[in-house]
């Protein structure tokens, strides 16, 4: 696509014209790049990339560390702005904060001071919504991913889990239906990874959420995904779109023939990408670099 850029006078229509998308896409980019300057280099870091989610999707984007996937989500966001190309969501623009996704980003931190039920109303609160439906809708949310009773209890009296389902928790009670979640269960011990991997396949069901995901976990991107981006090594470039086929409902404990047949598929592309990284220092990232440069 030779995309226009971005300006105030972009309409829907023309993002669809550029994008030859559908209006059933609940998130469309298209031919984003987006370089980053650190002490006076350029870091290319999405190079050429277009992908977009169906309503009720679940995308999953695998790829190297350091090669961008949490950058394409700060863009979705709109928290950074590609250099080119156009992010739509929900047949709007993207052009500052994105209040039509639920972001829960890879250092989710909690405010200790608050309670569970304070950080869990804290967007509302941004938005000014009255002190009642803020309690309403935070009871409500943590009631469904399994935390009521613990509304009173701060961050440091909970697990791990516990955490990341608050932070969950906060994510979706702004009624979101688009969710960008980075490395959502990575640091969790494997039987708590597993009930939380169920537990946002239930969500996505009952509340039908679109969902972008990145993870290194590729039986977690297998298992919950519709599709599998899988990403070079910076900058990030689309290598191969995986289209997940298996039946529904899928459990992260269980691999098929077929599971296992897509995880090898994904695996040996991405393998390539990790070889090749270990054998290039001079592409390491900013983020890779020690400080005392
Ligand atoms: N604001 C920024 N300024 C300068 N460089 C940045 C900035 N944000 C990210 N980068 C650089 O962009 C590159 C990609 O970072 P990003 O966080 O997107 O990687 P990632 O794929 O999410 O990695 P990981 O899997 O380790 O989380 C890194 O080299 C990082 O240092
Ligand atoms: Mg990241």
């Amino acid at each position: 696509m030779n995309g226009r850029s971005l300006n105030a006078s972009t309409t829907w229509n023309d993002m669809q014209a550029d994008m030859g998308c559908g209006s059933k896409d609940a998130l469309s980019l298209a031919d984003i790049t987006k370089t980053f300057r650190y002490r006076g280099e350029w870091y290319p870091t999405v190079a050429d990339t277009s992908l977009s989610a169906r309503d009720g999707e679940v995308v999953s984007l695998v790829g190297p560390s350091g090669c961008g996937k949490s950058t394409l989500l700060n863009m979705i966001a709109g928290l950074v702005v590609p250099d080119t190309g156009h992010i739509a969501c929900g047949g709007d623009v993207v052009r500052g904060p994105n209040t039509r996704v639920g972001y829960l980003t890879q250092d989710d931190a909690l405010l200790p001071w608050r309670t569970v039920r304070s950080n869990v109303a804290l967007p509302l609160e941004i938005r000014g919504l009255p002190r009642s439906e803020r309690r309403a809708r935070a009871m409500d949310i943590l009631g469904q991913v399994g935390l009521g009773g613990f509304e009173r209890h701060y961050p440091a009296q909970l697990s791990g889990g516990m955490r990341k389902r608050v932070s969950l928790a906060r994510t979706l009670v702004s009624d979101v239906r688009t969710l960008l979640l980075d490395e959502p269960f990575g640091a969790l011990d494997a039987q708590t990874r597993v009930l939380s991997q169920r537990l946002l396949t239930s969500l996505v069901e009952r509340m039908q959420l679109t969902v972008v995901l990145v993870t290194h976990d590729l039986d977690e991107a297998i298992t919950l995904s519709d599709r599998v981006v899988v990403l070079s090594r910076r900058p990030a470039r689309i290598l191969d779109v995986v289209s997940i086929p298996l039946a529904r409902p899928r459990d992260v404990t269980e691999k098929s023939s077929e599971h296992m047949h897509l995880y090898r598929q994904i695996w040996t592309t991405l393998a390539e990408q990790l070889e090749v990284k270990q054998e290039s220092e001079r592409d390491l990232g900013p983020a890779a670099r020690s400080e005392g440069e």
